[in-house]
């Protein structure tokens, strides 16, 4: 009985802090790099109590696109989709925290700006579909495929911000 509970409290812990530990792919797209919002999007990451796991600044071949957007192979704006993302350096950025894929998400606002509501960086930052400024993975799976293809696992950095216990109360 009493190794049940002892079981039951760590497994309630351990699921806990696991969620805290779920991890999303974010890229600052060539738009967001050449208009020169790296840091202003950073910032609300930052500001939200996210943790930055992994941040690289990279050309991108078109064939490392093709492989990211790979489900998208078939719509007709996949060419240009590869040619815009391909045209010049991104941002590709990990990161960390409770239900950050879907939050996440919801920071960055709807593919198409004209539906992004003012205070998301879609809606604050941009006008165009073509020209949205970052990627988000859409879900946990996703984001663990697209980590494994931008990162290589030592470049995932292991570290425990000063203000976790201000962020989370477990
Ligand atoms: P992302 O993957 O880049 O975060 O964007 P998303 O999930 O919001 O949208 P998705 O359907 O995955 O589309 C990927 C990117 O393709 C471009 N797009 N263009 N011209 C069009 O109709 C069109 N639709 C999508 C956008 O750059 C979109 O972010
Ligand atoms: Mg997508």
């Amino acid at each position: 009985m009493v190794v049940c509970t002892i079981l039951a409290i760590f497994s309630f812990f351990s699921s806990a802090m696991a969620a805290n530990k779920e991890r999303t792919f974010l890229m600052v797209k060539p738009d967001g790099v050449q208009r020169g919002l790296v840091g202003k999007i950073i910032k609300r990451f930052e500001n939200k109590g996210f943790k930055l796991v992994a941040m690289k600044f990279t050309w991108p071949s078109e064939e490392l696109l093709k492989q990211h957007y790979k489900d998208l192979e078939g719509r007709p704006f996949f060419p240009g989709l590869v040619k815009y993302m391909s045209s010049g350096p991104v941002v590709p950025m990990v990161w960390e925290g409770l239900n950050v894929v879907k939050t996440g998400r919801f920071m960055l606002g709807e593919t198409n700006p004209k539906d992004s509501n003012p205070g998301t960086l879609r809606g604050d930052y941009c006008v165009q579909v073509g020209r949205n400024i970052i990627h988000g993975s859409d879900s946990v799976d996703s984001a663990n495929k697209e980590i494994d293809l931008w990162f290589k696992k030592d470049e995932l950095i292991s570290w425990q911000p000063a203000t976790s216990a201000w962020i989370y109360e477990d």
